[in-house]
């Protein structure tokens, strides 16, 4: 069964690379989504959810949780920070470098942006990243979040947005073929592109501290999340939006619980 799918997958994916633009569905799990939900964003480090959480996010390392929403977290844009080097040993090719020849770095997380440049190198890329979602499904996430879609607004231009564009629409391809909805990560600009991109929901850090969050609602309605760092712009958002879109406060490290530090609130509470 799994080969079947795996080699349906494929098959799906020749096209998507070349043809992006072609309507691309949504994933099974997209309809689930629940709405105004709590979240437990555990992106830094996994936990045992809070029993009211119905939405739990977590490394695509590590399993999610029977009974939630689960999204699986990846770094679709950017390295890890620890898989740097063997990036640099395997795929050396596909990390961005600037006119001098050097890697461009996302310098706030010393993460190395990935070359969604060229066709050549989307297609490269989707060859590593594949396995990561194939992955996220066999484990049995619902989701999977491609982080640092915007690299491109930190690339010197070298990169553009309809790289973005282009690279999202097969990875969500790849996703919507084994049933996997896929979030949009921040990236106000890129909303209104979902019907190229392909995006079921987003993901938005800060969007109410940013005074972005339209940009995001107007496109998504409550197929959103919402993570605020601040205690003021996590109550301005629970009024603005709390009885539609799930909003978190968090800590900005993203802490598991139990370490000082962890900050974990929602609207109401
Ligand atoms: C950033 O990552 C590179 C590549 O893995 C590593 O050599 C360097 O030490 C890192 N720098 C910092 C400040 O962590």
């Amino acid at each position: 069964m799994r080969a079947g799918i795996l080699v349906l997958a494929l098959l799906a994916c020749a096209a998507c690379s070349t043809a992006p633009g072609t309507a691309p569905t949504s994933g099974a799990g997209a309809g689930n989504l629940p709405a105004a939900a709590k979240v437990d964003y555990q992106i830094g480090g996994a936990y045992p959810p809070a029993a009211d959480a119905r939405i739990v996010e977590r490394d695509r390392t590590d399993k999610p949780v029977k009974g939630r929403y689960n999204i699986c977290y990846l770094n679709a844009f950017q390295t890890q920070p620890d898989e740097t080097p063997s990036w640099r040993k395997d795929h050396d090719s596909l990390l961005l470098r600037d006119a001098a020849g050097n890697y461009v770095v996302d310098r706030e997380w010393n993460e190395t942006l990935l070359d969604i440049s060229t066709p050549e190198s989307r297609t490269e890329l989707l060859a590593v990243i594949s396995p990561w979602i194939d992955t996220c499904t066999q484990d049995g996430f619902d989701a999977a979040e491609l982080d640092n879609l915007d690299s491109y607004t930190r690339s010197n231009g070298r990169l553009t947005a309809a790289d973005a564009i282009e690279f999202s629409a097969a990875l969500a391809h790849r996703a919507h073929a084994q049933g996997l909805a896929v979030a949009q990560k921040n990236a106000p600009a890129l909303a209104a592109a979902r019907e190229d991109t392909g995006f079921d929901f987003a993901i938005v850090e800060e969007c109410q501290a940013n005074a972005e969050c339209e940009l995001f609602t107007k496109v998504y309605d409550s197929a959103m999340i919402e993570i605020e760092y601040s205690e003021p712009a996590f109550r301005a958002a629970c009024a603005a939006r709390g009885t539609s879109v799930s909003i978190v406060l968090r800590d900005r490290g993203v802490l598991p619980a139990g370490r000082p530090g962890y900050l974990n609130r929602y609207c109401g509470a």
